[in-house]
């Protein structure tokens, strides 16, 4: 077998894709067990690991794996909690709902004896994962809590599989009244030792539990929730302390998230953050500043760009990430400067899912979104900067607005900020917010209100292919007073479920954008039909994935360079292999900086 093909069975599967149902049972007053058959999720997942459910029409939602066979069974417990949830309550064996997945990094089982501690729902991915450890040849205790007798889940699974059960409710109704913490003090302060103890549930309760384990110094994991749109580390919205809890969790190590806002706070569909307790002292909602970042010098590299100092060139793309920690840990793995998400006046929760996927099923490395700009609002967003600054390179913030009055009052925020650079957002093909890139005379005048007010900060226009004649919008932009032009924005695309002849999109058009290696070429042409015309820089985005993408762009006009969809194959690590691969590059054609590259093509 080929490494290609060997990839290709590891890869999750990333599109929304119809499985029916084969059973379905009542496992709790609250929960049914939905039972699929999908040898591809199935046979790849792992205790811990999630699903994406789509229940068509109406949202698609992150669920645990509840059980997972080799020959293709697959398992997920479903709490009657909200909109979705109810619809999918209602389904019916052998109606149809899409999956794609697993996702995520799920629980890794050390030591002999295990402790288990769930809470509610919570007791999904223990099962898996106690199965799991059975299997292994380990001792497992379970701790379960729930309201009463009637939300206990799987107690029964658990003792089948031959783990010891004790469970605590809070009306009385089961063995223990009182909360599942306590048994887990009781437990530990009657001797019983374990070398690793697993949790899921209520983050409250978790961050409970890891306040006990901490103090008898056991290893605990935790499995946490946040909102998950992409779900494969695309969008950031499920941020938590910088991490993407859908690609470096949902499971972590409690050391992990020592430092990070667990149990203090989260963020709403918008990332916004929102208090997890009641709390409403000044500064609930702050961070723990992450340490200063001094970044690498690095001669062959270093570019200046409309003023701005950049170490080296190589950046993010603007919705890679709304939070301030995000940004920091990709100047960390090797970003030269980092955009944040498109900020617009208001804050906006975006479209319901799905947002993103991948074209096409295995390893096209191709994608579609319709996120809907989601971001906190202008006045919201100092707070992610302040934590972005410490990253010590160039920050560029990505800004939003559908007319003159609307981006003044962005600018005047945005001003207030320490940023290095703005980007105007004008192109978002799957929002209303696109009839600014459709009507030259609205962008015109939009970039000279922005210029008045931010001027001296450089400002960039982001344009997409998707109208007729990018060069000409971009040199009305450059009228206008831009200083630079990033090409391109996602290409419009309506992809469609064809067994139930729906989009499946959830923004009400159905429309997304491309993103990804499908960019690659197209990217590249309008980048060099923009250094034919223009007299300002162009900064590239589109289908980068390697630094022979880097030169090619850079050959054809590009003195900047962003990376998106590349970070969903390949994570922050690529950061550092464009560089590695660019000096390299440099140096064997003993060029002594990439400067010298910019705009080769066309001089030819
Ligand atoms: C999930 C996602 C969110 C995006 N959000 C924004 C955004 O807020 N503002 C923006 O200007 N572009 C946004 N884009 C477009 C990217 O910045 C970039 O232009 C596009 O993805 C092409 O680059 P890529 O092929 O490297 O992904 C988004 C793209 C994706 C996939
Ligand atoms: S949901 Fe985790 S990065 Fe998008």
């Amino acid at each position: 077998m080929s490494n290609y093909e060997i990839n290709k069975l590891k890869m999750p599967l990333n599109i929304p894709t119809l499985h029916r149902i084969e059973e379905l049972k009542k496992a709790s007053s609250e929960v049914k067990t939905f039972k699929f058959h999908s040898e591809e999720i199935a046979k790849q997942s792992e205790p811990g690991q999630f699903v994406m459910v789509w229940n068509p029409g109406i949202d698609e939602i992150p669920i645990s794996i509840a059980d997972a066979s080799p020959d293709g069974e697959l398992e997920v417990a479903i709490a009657d909690a909200g909109d979705c949830t109810h619809s999918l309550h209602q389904k019916q064996v052998g109606d149809l709902i899409g999956l794609r997945g697993p996702y995520g990094k799920g629980f890794s089982l050390h030591g002999e004896r295990i402790c288990m501690v769930a809470g509610g729902y919570g007791a999904a991915p223990l099962r898996f994962a106690a199965k799991r450890a059975k299997e292994l040849g380990k001792h497992v205790v379970v701790l379960e809590g729930a309201k009463s007798s009637a939300e206990l889940l799987y107690v029964k699974d658990f003792s089948d599989l031959g783990c010891e059960v004790r469970d605590a409710t809070e009306d009385g109704s089961g063995s223990y009244r009182g909360l599942v913490t306590e048994l887990l003090e009781a437990l530990l302060a009657s001797g019983e030792e374990f070398v690793q103890v697993l949790t899921c549930g209520p983050e409250l309760m978790m961050e409970r539990v890891c306040e006990i384990t901490r103090s008898e110094r056991i290893p605990t994991q935790l499995s946490v929730e946040r909102i998950i749109k992409c779900g494969c580390g695309a969008c950031g919205s499920c941020d938590l302390g910088g991490y993407r809890v859908c690609k470096d969790g949902p499971v972590f190590d409690a050391e992990e998230l020592e430092r990070t806002e667990f149990g203090r706070w989260k963020r709403e569909k918008s990332g916004k953050r929102i208090s997890v307790k009641p709390d409403i002292r000044a500064g609930a909602l702050l961070s723990i500043p992450p340490s200063r970042f001094t970044p690498e010098y690095e001669p062959l590299l270093k570019t200046e760009v409309c003023g701005v100092n950049f170490s080296n060139p190589i950046a993010n793309a603007a919705g890679f990430g709304v939070s301030g920690k995000l940004l920091y840990r990709y100047a960390v793995a090797g970003a030269g400067a980092v955009v944040t998400k498109s900020v617009g006046r208001y804050e906006r929760e975006g479209y319901p899912n799905p947002t993103f996927f991948e074209i096409a099923p295995h390893s096209s490395h191709s994608y579609v979104n319709a996120m809907g700009l989601p971001n906190p609002g202008i006045k919201d967003y100092g707070l992610e900067i302040e934590d972005a600054k410490h990253a010590g390179v160039p920050l560029i913030l990505s800004i939003f607005g559908k007319s003159v009055e609307e981006c003044r009052e962005v600018a005047k925020v945005a001003i207030k900020y320490p940023i290095d650079m703005l980007e105007f957002n004008a192109s978002c093909p799957h929002t209303d917010f696109v009839a600014v890139e459709n009507n030259p005379k609205l962008l015109s005048g939009i970039i000279k209100e922005i210029r008045s007010i931010v001027h001296p900060i450089p400002i960039a226009v982001k344009i997409s292919p998707n109208v007729g004649d990018p060069a000409g919008l971009a040199m009305t932009a450059e009228k206008a007073g831009a200083d630079a032009i990033t090409a391109i924005n996602t290409v419009i695309a309506r992809p469609i479920d064809h067994t139930l002849d729906i989009p499946i999109l959830g923004n009400p058009t159905g429309y997304g954008g491309k993103s990804g290696k499908d960019l690659t070429v197209g990217g590249k042409r309008v980048v060099f039909a923009l250094y034919e015309e223009l007299k300002i820089p162009v900064i590239a985005v589109g289908g980068i994935f390697s630094a022979k993408d880097v030169i090619e762009y850079a050959r054809n006009g590009a003195s900047l360079f962003q990376v998106g969809s590349a970070l969903v194959c390949e994570g922050l690590e690529i950061f550092s292999r464009i560089k590695k691969e660019l000096k390299e590059y440099l140096i064997a054609n003993k060029y002594k900086n990439i400067g010298e590259v910019v705009g080769e093509a066309y001089r030819r």
